[in-house]
């Protein structure tokens, strides 16, 4: 009745942006993430008789809020599908920098799913374990793979077609994803609110259904292609749109801050000056950067530079699940 399992971050180069179902977390359009080594969970769950409640520690805290409710709240699910009764004791480590704005939710969901449903003895295969992984957080259904992961949208509505689905293995192609940390940052805006405001008051919602699918196609054949200039525009193009659609929610709202701007226009000058970088943000202030390998040393000295900026992680890409 024990199992521990490690999961990876991903990062999205197509964003999930909506949701067309919150219950179950149905995305409004397909997406496309890259998993990422430098940032995993390790989770292990053990089911017990003579527990009376489920009790969390993250980084071996006992947390006690609503984090611990979603927790609860999926491993819910869980005991449903086994149809057993026992509540758990978890454990989790991040070893996700929660400054570097990196949703630690994907690996810490996909890592909790693998290992609560290994422990309770249910046998799930991949695309079960993403289909469950989905009901705790929408992008960490993508985490179960390495690599290239297209999320698909499904069309039914119980959600058993949603789910995640690898495009390209973590060994097809080395590219390099640097997470810039900004010295201050505050989130203000949850990615759940910040899509509910988006898709419910935004007039530009509409455009970004529109073009999404459209760079979801281009993308994927530019990452067969290995076609980084393609690969990297799409993503930034797609990034810049995403961000565009909190403009004209009610009440309006940004994720950047100035530091992110400041960013921004560095690796656009980067590109000016003949080095291939290209940057996307996530439901926060801080910008991942892509790059390739042969640029390292450049693009991470001048990302290291520019005022605000507090921290510089590399990643490569990573693999899915594993069970320790
Ligand atoms: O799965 P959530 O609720 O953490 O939402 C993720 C939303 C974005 O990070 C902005 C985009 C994405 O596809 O990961």
């Amino acid at each position: 009745m024990k199992a521990t399992a490690k999961a990876h971050t991903n990062i999205a180069l197509i964003k999930y942006w909506g949701k067309r179902n919150e219950p179950i977390i149905l995305p409004t359009n397909s997406n496309l993430s890259l998993t990422l080594d430098g940032f995993s969970t390790v989770t292990t769950v053990h089911f017990q008789e003579e527990l009376s409640s489920d009790e969390f520690f993250l980084n071996d805290r006992l947390v006690e809020d609503a984090a611990s409710q979603r927790v609860t709240g999926f491993l819910d699910k869980v005991r449903a599908m086994a149809g057993k009764e026992m509540y758990a004791r978890i454990h989790s480590l991040n070893h996700v920098p929660t400054a570097a704005g990196f949703a630690s939710s994907a690996s810490g969901f996909a890592a909790l799913a693998a290992a609560s449903t290994k422990a309770i003895g249910l046998e799930l295969n991949d695309t079960e374990l993403s289909i469950l992984t989905r009901q705790g957080s929408g992008s960490a259904c993508r985490s179960i793979y390495g690599g290239f992961v297209e999320w698909q949208m499904g069309e039914k509505e119980d959600g058993s077609d949603s789910y995640a689905v690898p495009i390209a293995s973590k060994d097809h192609w080395d590219i390099r994803v640097a997470a810039v940390v900004l010295s201050a940052t505050e989130k203000k805006v949850s990615s759940r609110d910040g899509m509910r405001r988006t898709v419910e008051t935004s007039p530009f919602y509409d455009g970004w259904l529109k073009q999404t699918p459209k760079d979801l196609e281009e993308i994927k054949t530019a990452i067969h292609d290995k076609d980084f200039e393609k690969t990297g525009s799409i993503a930034e193009a797609n990034c810049m749109r995403m961000h565009a659609t909190t403009l004209g929610a009610n009440p309006p709202f940004t994720y950047w801050q100035d530091t992110t701007m400041r960013v921004m226009q560095n690796v656009q000058q980067m590109r000016e000056e003949g080095i291939p970088a290209y940057f996307t943000i996530d439901a926060g202030p801080n910008v991942k950067v892509l790059y390739l390998p042969k640029d390292e040393s450049k693009v991470k000295q001048r990302l290291e530079q520019i005022m605000g900026v507090e921290d510089v992680i590399v990643s490569k890409p990573g693999k899915g699940i594993s069970y320790l």
